[in-house]
C-alpha cells in the first residue's frame, strides 16, 4: 500500500519547498497538502505543485478539532508532519494570542487525531529560537538536552508546543519526532522575512532597515538542507527523540544585508539603523552532532552560490 504523509502547514516557505523535493523524490508516495492558507501560504506555488498526481490539497485550520477528525478519517496519514505555525517573531510581539493559538492548540489537536487514528510518526517542526538567546561573548552551544529559555512570545508558543509533543510520547508512547533548525533562507520565503524584504527594498532603491546596531547573528541554513534533514529523520530517525539541525553558518543581520546589496550592485548608504526589536535576541548557538552521528546528514549546501539562487528568485 502506498505510504500516506500529511503534511500541515505545507504551503508555507519550508512546507512548501519540502513538498517540491519530497514530491520528486517519493513518486509513490501519497502526500496530502493540509494548510488554513494565511498571509503566509504560497497559492501560487501550491497550484502549480497540485499538478502532480501524488499530492493533493486541502484547506484546513489545524485548530479546527472537527475538520482535523474528518481530515484523519479519510486520509489516514502513515506520517505526519507539522510545519503550520505563525512564524514572524515581529507579528509575536504585537500579538501572541493567534501564536498561542496556532503553535501550541493546533499541535494538541493534531497529537490528539494521530493518537485517535494511529499515525506511525508525528514530527514537529520546531526551532532553535527554543533555547533562547546566546548573549554577545557567550560560548554557550545548545544541544538536544539543554534547557529551553525561549525569548519571545514566538519561541515561548514553540517551546511549549515542543514540550506538549514530548509530554504524548512519554504518556501515550505516541510515535514523536522533533527537529530545531536554525534560521533558513532558500526560495519562496514570504516577503516579510528578513532577506526577501531587504532584496525588494534594494531593488527598488529603498531604505532597508536594520535592527539596532545589526549585530545580531542567525546561523544560516539553507532551505534544502534543512528539508533534506526532515527526510532523514521521518524516515530513519528514533521516535521520542529531538535533532538539532544547524549550518554552523553565522552572520550577523548588517553582513547579511551587506552581502545582498554587493549582489545587487547596490549601494550600502541604502542601509538605515532603525530602533531595535523588544527583547531582540542576539544570538542562538545549536550543535547538531546527533543528527550528523546517527542519520550521517550534513549540509550540503554552498552558502554563497544558495544566497545569490534565493536572492534572485525575489526580484
Ligand atoms: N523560517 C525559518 O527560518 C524557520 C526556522 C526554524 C523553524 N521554523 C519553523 O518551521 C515551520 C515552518 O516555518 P515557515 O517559515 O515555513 O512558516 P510560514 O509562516 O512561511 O508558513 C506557515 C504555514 O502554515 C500555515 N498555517 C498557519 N496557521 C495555520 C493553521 N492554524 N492551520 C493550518 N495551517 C496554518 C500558513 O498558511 C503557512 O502556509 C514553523 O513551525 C516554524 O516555527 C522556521
Amino acid at each position: 500500500m502506498k505510504k500516506t504523509i500529511l503534511v500541515t502547514g505545507g504551503a508555507g516557505f519550508i512546507g512548501i519547498n519540502f513538498l517540491e523535493l519530497m514530491t520528486a523524490k517519493y513518486p509513490d508516495y501519497r502526500f496530502v497538502c493540509y494548510d488554513k492558507l494565511t498571509y503566509a501560504a504560497n497559492v501560487d506555488k501550491l497550484a502549480e505543485l497540485e499538478k502532480a498526481d501524488n499530492l493533493s490539497f486541502v484547506k484546513g485550520d489545524i485548530c479546527d478539532e472537527k475538520a482535523v477528525d474528518e481530515l484523519f478519517s479519510s486520509v489516514q496519514p502513515d506520517i505526519v508532519i507539522n510545519f503550520a505555525a505563525e512564524s514572524h517573531v515581529d507579528r509575536s510581539i504585537e500579538s501572541s494570542d493567534i501564536f498561542l493559538k496556532t503553535n501550541v492548540l493546533g499541535v494538541r489537536v493534531l497529537l490528539d487525531a494521530c493518537r485517535k487514528y494511529g499515525a506511525s510518526r508525528f514530527h514537529q517542526i520546531s526551532t532553535d529560537e527554543v533555547y533562547g538567546e546566546v548573549p554577545k561573548g557567550s560560548d554557550r552551544v545548545c544541544d538536544e538536552t539543554s534547557p529551553l529559555n525561549p525569548g519571545s512570545p514566538y519561541s515561548v508558543s514553540k517551546a511549549a508546543a515542543d514540550m506538549l509533543v514530548m509530554s504524548y510520547h512519554r504518556t501515550y508512547n505516541l510515535p514523536v519526532s522533533i527537529s530545531r533548525s536554525s534560521n533558513n533562507y532558500g526560495k519562496y520565503q514570504h516577503p516579510e522575512k528578513l532577506i526577501p524584504l531587504m532584496v525588494k527594498r534594494a531593488v527598488n532603491n529603498q531604505p532597508m532597515p536594520v535592527y539596532g546596531n545589526g549585530e545580531n547573528i542567525r546561523d544560516w541554513l539553507s532551505v534544502t538542507d534543512h528539508c533534506r534533514a526532515i527526510d532523514m529523520i521521518i524516515h530513519r530517525g528514533r521516535t521520542g527523540e529531538i535533532y538539532n539541525i544547524c549550518a554552523d553558518n553565522p552572520v550577523s543581520n548588517l553582513e547579511m544585508v551587506k552581502i545582498i546589496c554587493e549582489c545587487l550592485s547596490k549601494p550600502e548608504s541604502l542601509i538605515t539603523y532603525v530602533e531595535d526589536r523588544k527583547g531582540h535576541d542576539f544570538s542562538y548557538r545549536t550543535t547538531c552532532n546527533k543528527l550528523k552521528t546517527e542519520l550521517f546528514w550534513s549540509p550540503l549546501s554552498e552558502f554563497e552560490k544558495e544566497l545569490k539562487y534565493a536572492i534572485a528568485s525575489f526580484m
